[in-house]
């Protein structure tokens, strides 16, 4: 929203400390983030800037014990190396906590007791897989087995990576935990829910309120959650690492907050542990608490529920009837869409990734923050390829902006005694061909609104211009015949370096700072704007006074790439498609391993019958799922078959189909299933049923 504000507080998503972050991460929260705050903070608003690691959950647990190393290891590793990348690429982060440290689990801790108080969570028993030898109940991820939808074998039990249906882990077909490899039995346990759909008229009215100032995506995703109806969702579970929960009750023994629930609260731990840190205790509520200040949550897709409708509903439990102490929401989550990797989705678990480590160790990071401020993945997905990282840091970055203010700090140097040598006026600065109050107001929105794309292609589009000034100036020829307009136009070029400096400060700050360096000016832009003043209007008028001294020595910016800089990266990528071709291929080959022999007899037992599908229709929260209606003969069966995303619920009616008939019943998503029809999987995934043909052949055998 538009309106004056006293203070922000940014927060990003906190990565698991699982592994290291790549670009897609920074190109949907952090460096968004960071630009948005480095341009608030030009502006001389009150903004900070919280993140930190998630050391919670399962996926870390599970490296611990891959590794044959705690989980305070893992997490030790990739807290400091993922803190360490950030701050190469010049994520200024006022705090980077950690979920693991005290103070977090004090404020988790806190609020699932202040919840639990008011009696608003409820307490459920329910079936859940335990292991008997590992005497341990296993959570989703520690149970694998074959997927009921496409019979992938190795289906985890929280989802099916091979056709990406969402499981439970009791739907699975032949389950195994993979800690023993035994088969787990099935044993009762309590777990803590939090009753989501007892706020849905209050997340509904949220969301509303916020209909037009947030981003259309984020909206629609929300709405579709609240369309379907909220349910309880557990917020605890059965495992060590975590944080307890806080009950001198024997249920509450071997459980832990559920990983997202503890996470969200993460922003609220680490402000107050800024606020300690900055000397002022209690300096995070007016972050948090004062209704006048605002909180914005960069996120990536995957994370707008957590943010647009579990976290609030958090604050809003915690808020219930209170008068003081009360919890602001955010007033903006710009989610971002995902940014691919030459042309691939970022996979940590096939290593198809760039990490921001290793990139950085490399190239420097202003030309990778300014290549993906232009590929930011704003409304649509987008890729980063090494051949546009190429083509922009040379022909954008090295070419037109550290060209021009070479040029511009070179010539005045050998030419002007290194002084800027003309008093500019306004109206000079007027004649540019650049509307300076149409540019300061087009930026202003860009960057307040988050379109950060164009925010980075209005300050190139300013180094263009004066580029194209300083060339067709010739100041190099009309020196030898009038010195003073050459002295007009250098002076103007230095201007036009320093407004360069500030516009693109956002972006590429640590650019900015060499540039500012090279003018002669003291002091960071950082300790320019700490008491509050905004430099960004400086934009407006020249800044720089005649006779102002520059530095002596310029410097190149930007370093081109050459085709040998990106060749073994591009090797890389293509040595990491074949062995995913291979792998695969491999995979594809497994598939048509012949299973083991069966007698004739046996092959008797299976009885397939012709159907005709009568009626067909989605199921809720389950994207791959169709529930058919099918006449077998003079039956009626209800079948659930994962075919949703191949024929829709019009085309599948009055297909003639091949129903496995005597297949036992089985519960899907809380709907019977009574028997299974036969699909076969074609080119890229695409499922075909077999279809029966002849007339009159509705539930005759088929063998
Ligand atoms: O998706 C993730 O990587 C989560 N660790 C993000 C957590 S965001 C917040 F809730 F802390
Ligand atoms: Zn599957």
């Amino acid at each position: 929203m538009m309106h004056p504000v006293k203070r922000t507080l940014v927060t990003t998503a906190l990565p698991y400390a699982n592994g290291p972050v790549h670009l897609g991460h920074l190109a949907g929260v952090y460096l968004p983030a960071d630009i948005y705050v480095r341009y608030k903070r030009l502006k001389g608003e009150d903004i900070i800037h919280i993140g930190g690691s998630d050391e919670h959950g399962v996926p870390i647990t599970i490296t611990a014990e891959k590794e044959g190393i705690s989980p305070q290891d893992v997490v030790d590793r990739y807290h400091r190396m993922n803190l360490d990348a950030f701050g190469k690429c010049g994520i200024s982060f006022d705090y980077y906590g950690r979920t693991s440290s005290p103070g977090h689990h004090e404020t988790a801790k806190e609020f699932f007791l202040e919840i639990e108080k008011k009696g608003i969570f409820l307490r459920k028993t329910e079936k859940q897989f335990f292991d008997v030898e590992a005497g341990r109940f296993l959570s989703d991820r520690y149970v694998t087995g074959t997927c009921p939808i496409c019979g992938n074998t190795e289906a985890n039990g929280d989802q099916c990576e091979q056709c990406g249906t969402h499981l439970s882990p009791t739907e699975l077909l032949n389950p195994k935990s993979k800690l023993s490899n035994a088969t787990p039995e099935l044993r009762e346990t309590m777990h803590w829910y939090f009753p989501l759909g007892k706020f849905q008229e209050a997340l509904e009215a949220y969301v509303a309120s916020h209909e037009h100032d947030w981003r259309p995506n984020v909206v629609n995703y929300t709405r579709t959650w609240l369309k379907q109806g909220l349910n309880d969702r557990a917020i605890t579970r059965d495992l060590s690492w975590g944080i307890q929960v806080p009950l001198d009750d024997p249920e509450a023994l071997g459980k832990v907050l559920y990983v997202w629930f503890d996470a969200v609260l993460g922003y609220i731990s680490f402000t107050r542990q800024w606020a300690e840190a900055a000397g002022n205790a209690s300096l995070w509520k007016a972050y948090w608490q004062d209704p006048s200040s605002r909180i914005v949550h960069f996120i990536g897709k995957d994370n707008v529920v957590f943010h647009t409708l579990m976290f609030p509903a958090i604050l809003m439990a915690w808020n219930e009837g209170r008068q003081s102490g009360v919890y602001n929401l955010a007033d903006n989550v710009p989610a971002s869409e995902f940014m691919n990797f030459e042309g691939r989705k970022f996979s940590k678990s096939r290593n198809y990734a760039v990490y921001l480590g290793e990139f950085l160790e490399k190239f420097p990071a202003d030309t990778l923050r300014y290549s993906i401020a232009m590929n930011y993945p704003e409304n649509k997905d987008t890729d980063f390829s090494w051949q546009d990282f190429q083509n922009r840091t040379n022909g954008e970055l090295a070419d037109t902006l550290g060209n021009f203010i070479k040029r511009s700090v070179d010539f005045t140097n050998s030419r002007f005694e290194g002084k800027v040598p003309h008093a500019c006026s306004d109206e000079e600065w007027n004649t540019l061909g650049i509307d300076w109050h149409e540019t300061l107001e087009k930026l202003d929105r860009a960057f307040e609104e988050f379109h950060f794309r164009e925010a980075a292609s209005l300050g190139m589009d300013i180094a263009r211009a004066a580029n194209r000034f300083l060339t067709e100036s010739e100041p190099w020829k009309v020196i030898k015949t009038d010195r003073a307009a050459a002295a007009k136009t250098m002076a103007l070029s230095l201007n036009l370096c320093h407004a360069l400096a500030l516009a693109l400060y956002p972006v590429i700050p640590e650019t900015a700072g060499r540039i500012r360096s090279m003018l002669g000016l003291g002091g960071s832009i950082e300790e320019r704007v700490a008491g509050g003043v905004s430099l960004f209007s400086g934009l407006l008028s020249p800044q720089l006074e005649l006779g102002h001294r520059l530095r002596e020595q310029s410097e190149i910016l930007f370093t081109k790439i050459e085709d040998a800089d990106i060749e073994p990266e591009l090797k890389k990528i293509e040595h990491l498609l074949a062995e995913t071709e291979r792998r695969e291929a491999g995979a594809a080959a497994e598939r048509l391993t012949i299973k083991p022999e069966i007698s004739f007899d046996d092959f008797q037992k299976v009885d397939l019958r012709a159907a005709t599908v009568l009626s067909a229709e989605k199921v809720k929260k389950a994207g791959k799922l169709l529930k058919l209606q099918l006449k077998v003969g003079p039956e009626t069966r209800q079948v659930l078959a994962g075919v949703a995303e191949h024929y829709t619920p019009e085309e599948m009616v009055g297909k003639q189909v091949v129903l496995v008939a005597n297949l036992a019943e089985r519960t899907i998503r809380g709907e019977i299933s009574q028997g299974m029809i036969l699909a076969m999987e074609g080119q890229e995934g695409r499922l075909f049923l077999l279809e029966p043909s002849g007339s009159e052949i509705n539930g005759k055998q088929i063998q």
